[in-house]
């Protein structure tokens, strides 16, 4: 009886512990989960990026806050925004920054240098929004429970520190191809046969020597300003949480990101390289598969034209007034002259450049859902990543005008690929100008070339909403990724360079050649010492 009843309780018991087993190993529902995206970065093209995963996700049925210093221009209706803007002053600072980077002449080296001029108060003022009340609330607040943190990378490093603040996993957000200093964070490997955003390289070749050369310097410079930075990270780092001691270090804190997401899609854009697990790529967040519908007056004008649409936008960090004045003339003649319909990016309506029927001035663009419109021809673009992305993925034309940053490169990748032409801003002449935007126009050999490349860039295994959506959730269910890490995080310059193993190899040769120099020595001496005496032996034997 006794007996009995325990077999049954032993089966009920097991019975429970089974079915708390088969609930233990089932996949922890994500539904509604709540995420915080942390984006200090002044640049609104990077913001872009940045809020188009976020939409993604608040899409899905996610419970979605932001902060960012600029207002959003991609949101969701459930999306909390807090937006903690500039002063008057350091828009100012900010304005004259682009002003100066506008005047010279693009490349990586006037990039660096920027970071330590015009890009440097901007860096610094990405502090400041962290440590505003409206911030601070966040994690003072101990109702606010999230389930993961992402944070925009833009020299920035410092905020991984926000994973151990809000106790929850951190995903970092670049709007661009893997970069050293991104892949730093996640011990993604640098590797000699990958050139650096700015060189471009057609697909299938290899560098040549000159491409390895600068490559090899420019990633050299790169890590020393890493060096630099790491150095200012530490400063605000303390700056911003020195005096609370339940923090890491940020040392601790930068091995323990769990995924970055670029913004790039290496097998139809290039480079070609290994990426470790923790590296998701997903080129073209932004780009939306169907276009939303344009707003009225711009359908009419698209509409209605006879030879076709041009667009012309320089983006949304340069400004009319950055530019020369001569420049905008030049611009404004030569569109005016043009056949073609011209919808212009110009931020102060009331003094346009001038008047002309067939230029339609818009302060702010649907440009995507532009970009996607059968009449467009051609895209005269300052190549950032962003607009390049989305005129590759709807197969327009480009004739680029690069500024800084990253643009040089991009704007050398699209004449390399064949997408279009590359012109200088600031050199720009009329009749140059003019030329080449026939050029685009008529040649039909820019638009095949980007036919090809756009069906490649469609052709993937998960759509790009698929992935963010399938990796955040992954990375909640799992409360970080740590197993899928990278060893390279956790291993410093002499181990991941085998510097200690060369150093032992150089040392174990020296005592090869040291002990074989004593053997031969011996050896010499035995012999030839040996010879002396038996001759000297025979000297004594004849006398
Ligand atoms: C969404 O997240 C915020 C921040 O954690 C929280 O205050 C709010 O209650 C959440 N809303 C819902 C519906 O869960
Ligand atoms: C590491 O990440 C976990 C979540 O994945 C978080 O709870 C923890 O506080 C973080 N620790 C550090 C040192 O950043």
């Amino acid at each position: 009886m006794t007996e009995q009843r325990s077999t049954i309780l032993g089966c009920s018991l097991g019975g429970l512990l089974l079915a708390f087993l088969a609930l233990q190993s089932l996949p922890q529902s994500t539904e509604g989960s709540n995420i915080l995206g942390v984006f200090t970065s002044h640049s609104t093209s990077h913001f872009i990026v940045h809020m188009s995963i976020m939409k993604t996700l608040a899409e899905k049925g996610h419970n979605v806050t932001v902060v960012s210093s600029v207002p959003p221009k991609v949101t969701h209706k459930s999306i909390k925004h807090i937006v903690i803007p500039l002063s008057e002053e350091e828009e100012k600072l900010i304005h004259g920054g682009m002003v100066d980077m506008v005047k010279q002449k693009p490349s990586i080296w006037t990039t660096m240098k920027s970071i330590f001029t015009s890009l440097a108060g901007l860096i610094n003022k990405q502090v400041d929004t962290l440590e505003d009340k409206r911030f601070t609330d966040l994690y003072n607040n101990k109702d606010n429970k999230f389930d993961v943190v992402f944070v925009g990378f833009f020299f920035n490093t410092y905020q991984v520190g926000l994973s151990a603040k809000f106790n929850c996993p951190l995903i970092v957000s670049w709007m661009g191809q893997p970069m050293l200093m991104v892949n730093e964070i996640i011990g993604n490997p640098e590797l000699s046969s990958v050139p650096q955003m700015s060189i471009s390289v057609p697909a299938g070749k290899a560098m040549n020597f000159q491409q390895r050369l600068t490559n090899f310097l420019s990633s050299t410079g790169f890590r020393f300003l890493g060096k630099f930075l790491h150095f200012k990270y530490q400063g605000f780092y303390k700056r911003l949480w020195g005096d609370d001691k339940s923090m890491p270090s940020l040392e601790q804190a930068m091995k323990n990101v769990s995924l970055v997401f670029c913004n790039s899609h290496g097998i139809s854009e290039g480079p070609i390289r290994p990426n470790v697990p923790a590296l998701i790529e997903i080129g073209g967040i932004q780009v939306k598969s169907k276009p939303d519908p344009l707003p009225e007056d711009i359908k009419q004008f698209m509409d209605n034209s006879k030879n076709g649409v041009i667009l012309f936008s320089l983006g949304s960090n340069l400004k009319g007034d950055h530019f020369n004045p001569e420049v905008v003339t030049t611009i404004f003649k030569t569109l005016s002259s043009l056949k073609q319909q011209v919808i212009w990016k110009w931020d102060d309506l009331e003094t346009t450049p001038g008047k002309s029927a067939n230029i339609l001035y818009k302060k702010w663009l649907p440009q995507d859902d532009i970009l996607a419109h059968p009449k467009l021809k051609l895209f005269i673009t300052h190549a950032g990543k962003g607009g390049v992305a989305e005129a590759q993925y709807h197969g327009v034309p480009m004739l680029t005008l690069p500024v800084f940053a990253d643009q040089p490169g991009n704007a050398d990748k699209v004449v390399e690929n064949g997408y279009g032409l590359r012109l200088e801003l600031n050199s720009l002449e009329a009749k140059e100008f003019k030329e080449t935007i026939k050029e685009i126009i008529s040649n039909p050999k820019y638009a095949q070339k980007l036919e090809t490349f756009s069906k490649l860039y469609r052709d993937r295994p998960q759509t790009a909403q698929e992935l963010v959506v399938y990796w955040t959730e992954y990375v909640i269910r799992h409360h970080g990724a740590p197993h899928m890490q990278s060893p390279l995080v956790h291993m410093g310059t002499v181990a991941s360079n085998n510097l200690d193993i060369y150093a032992l190899v150089i040392l174990a040769l020296y005592l090869i050649f040291l002990v074989n120099k004593i053997v031969w020595k011996f050896l010499w001496k035995k012999c030839t010492g040996k010879s002396k005496k038996t001759a000297q032996n025979k000297k004594v034997k004849k006398q």
